[in-house]
């Protein structure tokens, strides 16, 4: 069982259009895919989920694409904050807060102090976020604390970076989905899924099911994960010691 699953929610447009339906409908349709997420996570007991919303990218999309995606994501913050706060949900944002409208930044900061001591599904939502961003802004703290004279340079090893980039105090994502049909990581947690499962499915975000999520779950519990050891350092037996690089602790 994964402790940690990270989304890339992809295809609201292309679900939309296979419709004829202009894009914002798919957007629409998205909000109650999350739901399905969620719902799916909570059942089975998974730690973490990590679900890609909005990327750096994103911005540069038609004004009134981005426009329409800001008030669903007002409504959505408003209509399902009270619920998962009642679920033991907590909720954080990682991303460039900053490129947000006060109103927005507002419910962010709202829904993250409301649920910040429940732990029945940690659920981060990446909004602006992209993966190089989030390495260049741990760099820039690194960097920082240098100037400073507080960090000794070669003091600076995968661990202490680590520590700097998102989602720093969770295990890193043991499983990533990829709805939509493409085989790519667009820019989601570049430093993070070093060794995370990649599971990809056609099936369009706004169709997401919990059939699907479970053929992404019984795909993951027949991997072997080898984080660079051989498959026999894996096995039982062959002491906890050897079988996972520092950094990495699998499921
Ligand atoms: C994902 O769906 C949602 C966001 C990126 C905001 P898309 O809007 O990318 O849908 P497609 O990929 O064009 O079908
Ligand atoms: C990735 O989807 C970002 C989100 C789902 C939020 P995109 O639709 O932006 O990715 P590309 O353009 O297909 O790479
Ligand atoms: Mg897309």
């Amino acid at each position: 069982m994964p402790a940690h699953i990270a989304i890339i929610m992809d295809g609201n447009g292309r679900w939309a259009q296979q419709r004829r339906r202009p894009r914002v409908i798919g957007h629409r349709a998205g909000a109650r895919a999350v739901n399905v997420c969620i719902d799916f996570c909570l059942e089975r007991g998974i730690a973490a989920l990590t679900l890609f919303a909005f990327s750096s990218e994103n911005w540069g999309r038609p004004e009134e694409e981005v426009g329409a995606l800001m008030k669903l994501f007002i409504n959505a913050l408003d209509r399902e904050v009270a619920e998962l706060h009642r679920r033991g949900v907590q909720v954080r944002f990682i991303g460039e807060r900053e490129r947000f409208s006060a109103a927005i930044r507002a419910r962010m900061d709202g829904a993250e102090t409301l649920t910040r001591a429940n732990h029945a599904l940690v659920l981060t939502i990446a909004a602006s976020y992209g993966g190089r961003q989030d390495i260049a802004a741990a760099a820039r703290a690194l960097a920082r604390d240098v100037a400073a004279g507080r960090l000794d340079p070669d003091a600076i090893d995968e661990r202490l970076f680590a520590s700097r980039v998102a989602l720093a105090d969770l295990p890193p994502p043991d499983l990533f989905i990829r709805t939509g049909g493409d085989f790519r990581i667009s820019n989601f947690m570049l430093w993070q899924l070093a060794y995370t499962e990649l599971w990809f499915t056609e099936t369009l975000w706004p169709a997401l099911d919990a059939a699907t999520l479970q053929r992404a779950l019984d795909e993951f519990a027949s991997r072997e994960r080898r984080f660079g050891l051989t498959g026999a350092q894996g096995q039982p037996g062959a002491g906890a010691g050897n079988a996972t690089t520092p950094d990495e602790t699998p499921a």
